[in-house]
């Protein structure tokens, strides 16, 4: 062993003569990474000085004066918990009261799935971490399937599977003439997507397209994914945004279960409570019977052991507190109304403005789409625009957050549309 006197006269800095790399050497080879297309919007609206910015880039939402939203029902389940919280381990699984709650929003109250113990379901890091875990699982358990992703979806669902190396389809979603869900072109591509295949859906307010398929709709996609056994994975991180009502928006899973498929989905407590920071959320997975899916949730917990071991507890402890006491869940209900129902007054408010500046273009698709984004039709060139000459911040497909649009903000920003959209 080196004496410290010989370290202290750099001997040993001199190793690297003998083939030991010199300390500076051990990263050379990392390139920076690209940036996030999304967040890379929120930084840049912050180095902008501009008093007029304007950011509807990030899905988050805010207030009529563009302020973050901390739920009423949110603040009385903290006061309820505080002090009363040791912060010791939750198990593998997560909060079990938490995960018991959630699994009633998504596959109904009285749902016989739940009673008879199919779904096997763990807490997870939101919307994003129920993702990924899915994705690890299918890898583990059908190393050879691929994962069929609508056009256009949210960037990081590309992420997700990338890494999880789970090979990548995609299935025709959006109709850029129409703005509209291109049908058609969707169940042609279930119809010929080899039989057995796995498919992201979304369950309700695409992202970011804000265009859902009609209730007839998801029942003809649910007879066909059927016909071909294909299973449907539902990212449901928008229930309750799209309506105003969870229970309206869980439709197409309902429509599934009726049909007696056997589903997984992907649940977030983030937009619907407002909980993006606390990182709440719900893998579930469908089984055969209580065996298998005892068995099923044994290897989900095995996934996200050498993950994070456990998920973290506070934001599961305001879930569960919330939809367990009758009053508080009516205060939730009442609460993501008034935030559907706000976006839903923005998108009126911005088309009315639009259209008063006498576009020649139409723009009722900004009320037909729904939930917390409007796919404007807007090209990369004319978001530039808006960006460089009227400081409003959005991702170059043209996604607007609505959520992000006031009654202070919605006139400059239809007028900055009508300017860019009239010159193309
Ligand atoms: C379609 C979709 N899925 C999942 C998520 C995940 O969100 P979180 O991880 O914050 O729950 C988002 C967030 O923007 C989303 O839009």
């Amino acid at each position: 062993m080196a004496s410290r006197t010989a370290i202290s006269r750099g001997i040993l800095r001199r190793s690297s003569t003998f083939g030991v790399r010199s300390v500076a050497s051990w990263w050379k080879n990392v390139d920076p990474a690209p940036k996030d297309p999304i967040l890379g919007v929120t930084e840049a609206f912050l180095a902008d000085p501009s008093p007029d910015k304007v950011n509807v880039g990030v899905g988050a939402y805010r207030d009529d004066n563009g302020k973050p939203v901390v739920l009423e029902c949110v603040r009385e389940a903290e006061s309820k918990i505080a002090g009363n919280l040791n912060m010791e381990y939750l198990p593998m699984g997560g909060s079990m009261k938490m995960v018991e709650e959630t699994l009633k929003l998504a596959y109904g109250e009285n749902s016989d799935l739940i009673k008879e113990k199919r779904i096997a379901a763990v807490q997870a890091l939101s919307g994003t971490g129920a993702c990924r875990l899915f994705a690890d699982f299918q890898k583990r358990f059908h190393p050879d399937s691929q994962i069929y992703i609508p056009v256009p979806t949210w960037a990081n669902h590309h992420n997700i599977w990338r890494d999880a190396q789970v090979p990548q389809r995609t299935f025709h979603y959006y109709h850029p003439e129409s703005k509209g869900l291109d049908f058609a072109s969707l169940m042609d591509d279930v119809k010929n997507a080899p039989s057995g295949s796995f498919f992201l859906l979304h369950a309700c307010a695409h992202n970011p397209t804000g265009v859902d398929p009609s209730e007839e709709q998801w029942r003809e996609i649910s007879y066909q994914f059927k016909v071909n056994g294909h299973f449907a994975f539902f990212d449901m991180a928008y229930q309750g945004f799209a309506s105003g009502d969870p229970e309206r928006d869980a439709k197409s899973i309902r429509i599934f279960l009726e049909d007696g498929h056997l589903i997984g989905c992907a649940q977030s407590y983030a937009k619907n409570m407002g909980l993006y920071g606390q990182r709440v959320g719900c893998l579930s997975v469908l089984c055969e019977d209580e065996t298998q899916a005892v068995v099923v949730k044994s290897q989900l917990q095995q996934i996200a052991r050498p993950m994070y071991s456990n998920p973290p507890v506070h934001g599961a402890l305001i879930v569960s507190t919330i939809l367990s006491d009758p009053d508080l869940k009516n205060l939730w209900l009442k609460e993501v109304k008034v935030m559907a129902d706000r976006i839903i007054g923005m998108r009126t408010a911005l088309r009315e403005n639009i259209e008063k500046l006498g576009s020649s273009l139409s723009w009722e698709h900004i009320t037909n789409q729904i939930g917390m984004f409007c796919y404007s039709g807007l090209t990369p060139e004319q978001v530039d625009r808006l960006t460089n000459e009227f400081h409003i911040y959005l991702t170059r497909n043209g996604r607007i957050s609505m959520a992000g649009v006031t009654t202070g903000n919605v006139g400059y920003l239809a007028n900055a549309i009508h300017e860019v959209s009239q010159s193309a």
